[in-house]
């Protein structure tokens, strides 16, 4: 059921023939305010070849406009205002989500294509930053809107575990740690010799030297350098998965960096063999002069390959492994050159289906205007971030509702939740600056605010759990408190369609908050329980509001309590 298309084919068969149906689906507005009705047509472009002025128009056309399926059609000076039935509209609007439930808003434009999504991939050996938490959720919520487009996303988790920078630990390892200190702490202890190693490495030239013999070993196979490096990445995968866990977020494929050691000979074979190949100054690398970019690092000077080399492996993996139709990779915007120039060597390579490849950035996040980096020590530990969530989560339950059951469940899915929802309700593009205070809030434009009106919601429907409003025929809704609530429902399947396209959880996240503010709104206007003939359709509104809430933040990764 499309309402606009009911409003395009009523004016197809009034305009005149050279009008065609793309153009009027551009030029249908939706206006600001409801008097305007809910779809509005301006006739300015009729003017030159019908020789009238547009009010004119205008009021010709609605008097030739077939009314069915409409409340009214009229004219407001150049505009043909359209005025849906609500009653009808609310009918198949709420049908439909009841017949639908979690599928409400499925399509099938994927056709069960594979699309590999390259999420998360943080860096062994440090603690998952804020960035990494980004990759994450978005990374995981993409995924979710791709299946949804029944896509099969394939969630990949390219871990940093491999490069020069595993010399440097190992180096500071051996100059300043110990066993028992790393089994005690791994993540902690494992970044302190690394930011130590770089302070002291400013004045002592030498010990840079000393991590790139490390990993050139590494890179040789020597035993010693890889039992370490085996040994801190499997401390540092247990923190990881134990943060996964409570973000709830899971991967098809641990397949880092390393993976790919194998793989690389290949490329760098084929990279020759096309003739893609130049030696500089001893190290070998593709020009890119011609796309204004610096060149493409392959392999340095000693032979050692680099973080593009593997990327360029991993690409044709997946292309080889997944044949896939797109290929996604969420990673910050810093990177966004080095993914151009993954692009184009693999293009130049003459793999078309570099096209394919998109990288989805997305912007920083802040505490008080500052960027956070690993290097310096200057980190917020994610663990730290979601449990002072949750604990803040935990004192509002506390204060609101000091009989729930299950608080401690219930606080760790709102707490978790809001850290999540924060971070998605955000443009990815955009920077933004994180604020525990506000992420954690009840109202305004929270996680936890969608939470608790689905929270609401579901009381009310307990509240007639002994009515079976959802097999009743006859679902129509005139009332005008509930309009922009149906409107809204009717809209998710293309919110979905729209955040898959351009790749926006926030799109969804909007959507979410809209919704729930609208339903408040008819809430605290309506008797929704009165027992008048209003009382099936009413009930229906409310157990689709609470389907397509849960639908969107489970969409976005965010869990939906059913009582906080
Ligand atoms: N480990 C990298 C980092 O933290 C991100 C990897 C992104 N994925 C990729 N295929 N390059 O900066």
């Amino acid at each position: 059921m499309d309402s606009k298309k009911l409003v395009v084919d009523a004016l197809l068969k009034v305009l005149p023939d050279e009008i065609t149906e793309e153009q009027v689906q551009k030029l249908i507005e939706k206006p600001k305010t409801s008097d305007l009705g809910d779809y509005a047509f301006p006739t300015f472009i009729l003017a030159k070849s019908l020789h009238k002025a547009p009010n004119m128009i205008a009021e010709d056309l609605v008097g030739k406009i077939d009314q069915a399926g409409f409340e009214k059609v009229v004219n407001t000076g150049a505009y043909i205002n359209f005025f849906l039935d609500k009653s009808s509209f609310s009918n198949d609007v709420l049908h439909a989500v009841i017949n639908d439930k979690a599928n409400y808003g499925n399509q099938d434009e994927g056709k069960g294509r594979n699309v590999p999504i390259d999420m998360s991939s943080p860096n062994i050996a440090k603690p998952m930053s804020m960035g990494h938490l980004r990759s994450t959720v978005i990374g995981n919520s993409v995924a979710k809107i791709e299946k949804k487009l029944n896509y099969q996303p394939i969630k990949i988790n390219h871990l940093g575990d491999w490069g020069t920078q595993f010399g440097k630990l190992i180096v500071g390892y051996k100059m300043w740690g110990s066993e028992a200190d790393v089994e005690a702490d791994p993540i902690n202890n494992l970044l302190k010799y690394y930011v130590r190693f770089h302070k002291e490495a400013e004045d002592k030239p030498e010990l840079d030297d000393e991590a790139r013999a490390w990993f050139k070993k590494m890179e040789d196979g020597d035993e010693e350098a890889l039992k370490l490096w085996a040994w801190f990445k499997d401390l540092s995968l247990k923190e990881f998965n134990r943060i996964y866990a409570r973000l709830g977020v899971t991967f098809d494929h641990y397949t880092g960096e390393s993976f790919y050691n194998d793989k690389m000979d290949a490329i760098v074979d084929t990279l020759r063999e096309k003739g893609l190949l130049k030696e500089s100054r001893g190290a070998e690398i593709v020009d890119l002069s011609d796309h204004d970019l610096s060149p493409a690092l392959i392999r340095k000077t000693d032979g050692a390959t680099l973080y593009i080399t593997r990327d360029l492996a991993a690409a044709k993996y997946r292309k080889d492994t997944f044949d896939f139709v797109k290929s996604l990779y969420i990673v910050g915007s810093e990177q966004s050159e080095h993914f151009k120039k993954l692009k184009l060597v693999l293009k130049k390579m003459g793999y078309d289906w570099s096209d394919d490849i998109t990288h989805i950035e997305f912007g920083l996040i802040t505490t008080g205007g500052k960027k956070l980096s690993t290097r310096k020590g200057n980190v917020i530990l994610l663990e730290g971030v979601l449990q002072d969530a949750v604990d803040l989560a935990k004192k509002q339950i506390n204060e609101k509702n000091p009989d729930l059951k299950n608080k401690d469940d219930v606080a760790e899915a709102v707490g978790v939740g809001a850290v999540v929802f924060h971070d998605l309700k955000n443009e990815r593009r955009d920077s933004f600056d994180f604020n525990l205070e506000e992420v954690v809030r009840f109202e305004g434009e929270t996680g936890p605010y969608v939470q608790y009106t689905n929270a609401r919601a579901l009381s009310i429907l307990r509240k007639a759990a002994n009515l079976d409003y959802a097999d009743a025929d006859d679902l129509s809704l005139a009332d005008p408190e509930a309009w922009d609530t149906i409107k809204l429902l009717q809209e998710f399947p293309a919110v979905i369609k729209r955040a898959g396209r351009i790749y926006e959880p926030s799109v969804i996240a909007k959507y979410a908050l809209k919704l729930a503010k609208s339903f408040n709104q008819y809430y605290a206007h309506s008797k929704i329980l009165n027992e008048d003939a209003g009382l099936n359709a009413r009930l229906a509104l409310v157990k689709s509001v609470t389907t397509v809430l849960q639908e969107s933040l489970n969409l976005l990764g965010v869990k939906a309590p059913e009582e906080m």
